[in-house]
């Protein structure tokens, strides 16, 4: 049988916040094997990053990753000083994004991962993330030339309230949620396209490595199998989180090591009533479609995804 495909990306906006300029796409030059990895944020970017670093460098150790692959669309530094960085990079290419498909330039040849994680794991792990920011990060994205739309503020003082308003006004203060996953589920079946799930990497992380590795045809050498797969562990990247994350963690208060935090998905389960979450997953349904809210709540393994999406 026949599928057929849907027609490559257009861009048709931009998008602008305290975090965003994706005017950088515009001018960007893409290479052929150019890696693109995709989150709405807070759903293992960083993770993946590590793992294609760990395949393109065969298991190489204390690789400057987060320098390495730049989150593109972030508007700091801005682009006149990061597209000459990146077309300096001499190594196959792996850049981040947390922009939804229609504000991208998609090139046909380079290959895209996009990864989603049930939305109360992203809040649970944004709110980490903000209420440990620092004055350096309110700083850097609030009074820097280029912001358009209002500042980012402090958090909520409880998790439950940071929910109700990231629910109630689609991701706020980050960026909408459900657009984004949206997007990438849409073009799930293009040929360099690739979906991932946050649990699904917690639980086969060696099946899903391999299944990367095929994807951006990257062939593993032996000897560097038990490499990769070690340096690709939440206790390995835990300890060495520094090259990882941005900024080597100078963001936040304990440093790297607060935003590779836990690691785990359901520590909203303690804490939101089962009316937050069924506002979730009515929101969930209502704005993803059947399918593409049961892949986000629980990953590919078990669900007949068909084709090369489907689990391994
Ligand atoms: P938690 O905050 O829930 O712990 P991103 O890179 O998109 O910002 O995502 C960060 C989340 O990925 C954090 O989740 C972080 O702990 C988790 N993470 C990063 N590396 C991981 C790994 N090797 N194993 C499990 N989780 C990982």
């Amino acid at each position: 049988m026949q599928t057929t495909q849907a027609a490559w990306p257009v861009k048709t906006r931009e998008l602008h916040n305290h975090h965003f300029d994706s005017t950088i796409w515009n001018d960007f030059q893409f290479r052929d094997d150019d890696i693109v990895i995709a989150t709405y944020a807070k759903s293992g970017t960083t993770w993946t990053q590590q793992i294609v670093s760990q395949l393109i460098f065969q298991g190489e150790e204390g690789l400057p990753v987060a320098e390495m692959s730049p989150w593109l669309d972030l508007r700091i530094p801005p682009k006149e000083i990061k597209l000459p960085e990146v077309e300096k990079q001499t190594h196959r290419r792996f850049l981040k994004t947390h922009l939804p498909v229609d504000a991208l330039v998609f090139s046909p040849k380079a290959k895209y991962i996009y990864i989603g994680r049930d939305g109360r794991d992203v809040v649970w792990s944004m709110y980490n993330h903000h209420a440990n920011a620092n004055q350096l990060w309110y700083d850097a994205l609030n009074d820097t030339p280029g912001r358009v739309g209002p500042p980012i503020g402090r958090p909520a003082d409880s998790i439950s309230a940071y929910f109700d308003t990231w629910l109630e006004q689609d991701g706020e203060p980050f960026w909408p949620f459900w657009e984004n996953v949206r997007s990438w589920w849409a073009i799930r079946d293009l040929p360099n396209v690739m979906l991932l799930h946050f649990r699904d990497l917690k639980d086969d992380l060696p099946g899903e490595i391999r299944r990367i590795a095929d994807f951006i045809e990257v062939e593993i050498r032996p000897s560097a199998w038990p490499r990769i797969v070690e340096h690709c562990s939440f206790a390995y990247m835990k300890a060495n989180a520094t090259p990882s994350v941005p900024l080597g963690g100078a963001f936040w208060e304990g440093g790297a090591q607060t935003f590779i935090n836990k690691g785990t998905n359901g520590r909203w389960r303690d804490t939101l009533s089962a009316k937050q979450c069924e506002a979730y997953e009515a929101r969930a349904r209502a704005e993803l479609g059947e399918a593409c809210a049961t892949w986000l709540a629980s990953g590919m393994r078990g669900q007949d995804m068909g084709g090369r999406n489907a689990a391994a």
